[in-house]
């Protein structure tokens, strides 16, 4: 009997050995998503009311928001929507529910041009997943606060308020708030929100890029007249540099706009950036913070912008038309999950501050939040996932 057992494990172990018995990318999401579940049940556990997670300080202790301002804040309420929406649990439903409603006041607290991402992330998932319209005022008048940023003079949202340096600051995060426009456009039939996202990738498209489809991070317009006043960074390594999450922004906001439009020059623009970006990415798919870095190999990773870009790149499969550009952007994603499915990069259930992911970084060059754990890591990897599972139905 033992014996028989004996062999036959020995068996399978040769037969592993010769046929690859690499994990199916449905079981690493079942395995991410049961981690994502007991972990946000963790975290939510550790907050007091109205507290939103952010990050954890370098000493490892937790970092919350109180104010609703902080761009980040409708990840947490958005990555339990995801949990939900894979998993049907109802204690997670009531959290998103719970988390969401956190951002009922936002379009009277201070405002940015993130409440893009901040109602789109938490309202919008939750009307998607529930189409319970009493979430429809929320996404509305964000929508109608985002656009109010619009100068049809210049052609884009300002992100930023004018500062010392900057008049009319618009950075290339900026891409991912369209979605709320182009979202709000169909709920509510407005052509001019869909008007003035699609005027902002393209006066994005043409200021913030490099010949080689890398973007600038920041690009200030003087709004008299809409000219390009400078290009530089804020959160890259130089002003000239390819920062990480940068090009991630870029990826999927121009992946997103072409799904929303279906215009051939958006979808073009992200199939040069996904051009751009494979070959440059290192062999586990995983970015290092900044693509021109020094000293890479001995800096950090940034898995924030690796989950970014797998999203984007399940997404964009979808959508080229060419058979070797789509499998190779999904055969990248298909790696970055993988990679941040592994122990690296995924959290233990109990660690980590309860967050899913390590290893992002919010801002080197101001030494704020690296080698952390980030909302939006969590988010956008649980999202990839979501999509990847999608793909193979
Ligand atoms: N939108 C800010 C960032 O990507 O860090």
């Amino acid at each position: 009997m033992f014996k028989k057992i004996f062999y036959s494990l020995l068996a399978v172990t040769l037969l592993c050995g010769v046929v690859s018995c690499q994990e199916s990318v449905s079981h690493v999401g079942k395995r991410v998503f049961k981690v994502a579940q007991q972990q946000f049940k963790l975290l939510d556990a550790r907050l007091e009311p109205g507290e939103m997670p952010r990050t954890l300080n370098a000493d490892g202790t937790p970092r919350n928001n109180t104010s609703i301002s902080y761009w980040c804040t409708g990840f947490y309420p958005g990555s339990l929507w995801y949990v939900y929406e894979y998993t049907g649990d109802p204690e997670i439903k009531a959290l998103a529910e719970k988390h969401t409603h956190y951002l009922d006041t936002i379009v009277r607290a201070r405002t940015h041009h993130d409440i893009g991402f901040q109602v789109n992330s938490s309202f919008g998932n939750a009307y998607r997943l529930t189409g319970d319209k009493a979430y429809l005022p929320y996404i509305e008048s964000a929508a109608a606060k985002l656009a109010k940023r619009f100068n049809p003079v210049v052609g884009v949202i300002k992100s930023w308020e004018s500062n010392k340096k900057w008049a009319y600051p618009v950075i290339i995060d900026n891409m991912m708030n369209l979605e709320l426009l182009e979202r709000a456009s169909k709920l509510f039939s407005c052509d001019s929100l869909d008007q003035i996202a699609k005027t902002h990738a393209r006066t994005t498209m043409k200021n913030h890029f490099r010949d080689d489809y890398t973007t600038f991070h920041v690009v200030s317009y003087n709004p008299e007249d809409g000219s390009v006043a400078i290009r530089q960074t804020h959160q890259g390594y130089f002003d000239d540099s390819a920062w990480a999450r940068g090009q991630a922004w870029g990826l999927y906001g121009y992946t997103m706009m072409a799904r929303e439009t279906g215009e051939a020059d958006l979808l073009a623009q992200a199939e040069h950036i996904a051009d751009m970006l494979l070959p440059r990415l290192p062999e586990d798919g995983v970015p290092y913070w900044d693509f021109d870095a020094p000293d890479i190999p001995n800096t950090v990773r940034d898995a924030s912008a690796g989950a970014i870009m797998a999203s984007a790149f399940v997404e964009l499969s979808t959508l080229t038309a060419d058979p070797a550009r789509a499998k190779a952007c999904r055969q990248m994603a298909e790696k970055q999950i993988r990679t941040l499915a592994g122990p690296e990069y995924l959290a233990k259930v109990g660690e980590n501050g309860n967050f899913l992911l390590k290893h992002s970084v919010g801002s080197f060059p101001h030494k704020s939040e690296v080698d952390v754990p980030l909302t939006y890591a969590d988010y956008y990897f649980l999202e990839a996932i979501l999509r990847y599972n999608k793909l193979s139905k």
